[in-house]
């Protein structure tokens, strides 16, 4: 890129900033800096004008996409708007300009927001004791998972090896099973494409520390056994975690510790907007029942009186995160969450809407492999003789960004729409025109898709894997 605007607009001696003359009487930079630090050559620069520079990085950035560029309905990703009244708490100079290190006293402020937003995490999920350090989703579960083993060792029941995860789960689920030195179990479905509480039965015994549920889980479906589930594992001395990833289809509307949960991660950078892409950041909070509250990462946030403090919570895990975590994404967080409360109804059941009729209406066309209503997400297959992939691909030229293809792995060709609620019936119909008029299209011509796009198909796993990062 740098090397094309060197050559097609650069000029030797064309400037679009000058640096300001030294003014500090005999000083010069090779008298200041060690002699090793001096360039021997000038650098590489293109040598241009300001407008040029200006258009330049304005057009690599249109090539890129995102939420703001156009409809992202990225599947268990929640590519939701993110109201811009959120930027302004986040940029807001008492908060943005706070050091890490301040005194409690100095940041009282900040530490109401946390230690309201730990109220609104417990409101919502029915957990009474809450914790915002986990960076991640993942590692909100990895925590949830952490304080569920040292339960067990401070107990000294030593015998629970076992985390069970049901087909469907995030591949963070096994993972995080795994990391926290647990075997991860595997757990099939029913014909609803739910947990299937037989298996369920036949598997839990007194090795089960956990299992892992995703409710509504990555097909879109509501666990409708949750109650039962939760209560083979409590018979079991086990615990029940919820990935929270999907709050969006919740909240106001179930709230997992009335179903049995224990213990449950949130995502703050889907559920409640704040932007998220490209690994962070993001906020994983967890809320917890009183059993496992000791066991929180260290610290959380306390009032006494009129006064807010970190505490160290009696048997802690310790610290999963540097400092008090993503303190923007709280605040972002806090800031929709009261814009949007005290009912966050609103918020569900748009974002159950729409997905419901764009399941409504592609059905007949695309298949539905779990045919009822779902939740927040639907899961599609293209008509037969049709991959996923294409369709994907063909989306691009349409300008829209691909749903999640070939996620959950337990239905061949799966394409994952997550419309959410930000997104108004016009842009669903838009893009629904899009999906049937790709049903349409010869597999020949899709295959080539896409052709608008700044660049064609890429060898993705190579292009992750092997990263040749340039500017
Ligand atoms: C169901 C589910 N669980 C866990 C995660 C992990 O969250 P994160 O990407 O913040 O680590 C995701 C991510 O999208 C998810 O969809």
């Amino acid at each position: 890129m740098v090397d094309n605007l060197i050559r097609t607009k650069g000029r030797e001696g064309r400037r679009g900033y000058t640096l300001p003359k030294n003014d500090v009487d005999g000083t010069s930079l090779e008298k200041i800096l060690p002699k090793a630090a001096l360039r021997k050559e000038k650098p590489r620069l293109a040598e241009v004008d300001e407008p040029t520079v200006v258009r330049h990085y304005t057009n690599l950035s249109r090539q890129n996409w995102g939420i703001d560029t156009n409809f992202y309905p990225l599947g268990s990703c929640t590519m939701k708007h993110n109201p811009r009244a959120n930027e302004v708490a986040a940029n807001n100079p008492g908060f943005a300009g706070l050091h890490p290190l301040q005194p409690e006293a100095q940041a009282q402020g900040a530490l109401q927001v946390m230690h309201e937003l730990q109220g609104f995490l417990a409101e919502v999920s029915g957990l009474p004791a809450v914790s915002l350090q986990p960076l991640a989703g993942a590692q909100g579960e990895l925590t949830s998972i952490l304080m569920v083993k040292k339960f067990f060792e401070d107990s000294g029941d030593h015998g629970r090896t076992t985390v069970l995860v049901p087909s469907t789960a995030h591949g963070t689920n096994p993972a995080t099973a795994s990391m926290a030195d647990f075997k991860a179990k595997e757990i099939g479905l029913d014909e609803h494409g739910c947990v299937d509480v037989d298996e369920l039965r036949e598997l839990v015994d007194e090795t089960t520390a956990a299992l892992m549920i995703t409710n509504p889980n990555t097909c879109g479906v509501y666990e409708r056994n949750i109650k039962e589930i939760a209560q083979v594992l409590h018979e079991a001395g086990a615990f029940l975690y919820m990935d929270g990833a999907n709050m969006n289809a919740n909240l106001g509307r179930m709230r997992p510790a009335e179903a049995g949960v224990d213990v449950m991660h949130f995502n703050l950078h889907k559920t409640f907007s704040t932007p998220h892409g490209g690994g962070g950041p993001g906020c994983g909070a967890i809320a917890c029942s009183e059993t496992l509250a000791p066991f929180r990462p260290d610290p959380a946030v306390e009032k006494d009186g009129e006064t807010y403090s970190f505490v160290r919570p009696a048997q802690s895990i310790g610290r999963v995160a540097g400092f008090h975590g993503n303190f923007g994404q709280m605040l972002r967080a806090w800031n929709y969450i009261k814009m949007h409360g005290p009912d966050l109804r609103d918020v569900t059941d748009m974002a159950v809407l729409n997905a419901n009729y764009v399941r409504a209406r592609l059905g007949g066309t695309y298949q539905i492999p779990y045919d009822e209503l779902c939740k927040h997400e639907v899961v599609v297959q293209p008509p037969k003789g049709k991959k996923a992939l294409d369709i994907a691909k063909g989306l691009i030229d349409h300008g829209y960004h691909p749903p999640t293809i070939y996620f959950p792995l337990v239905v061949k060709e799966a394409m994952l729409i997550e419309p959410t609620e930000t997104e108004s019936k016009e842009t669903l119909d838009d893009f629904i025109g899009a999906m049937l008029e790709l049903a349409e299209t010869t597999s020949e011509e899709l295959e080539e898709a896409p052709t608008h796009a700044p660049t064609r198909r890429l060898d993705e796993a190579r292009a992750a894997r092997q990263l040749k990062a340039r500017w």
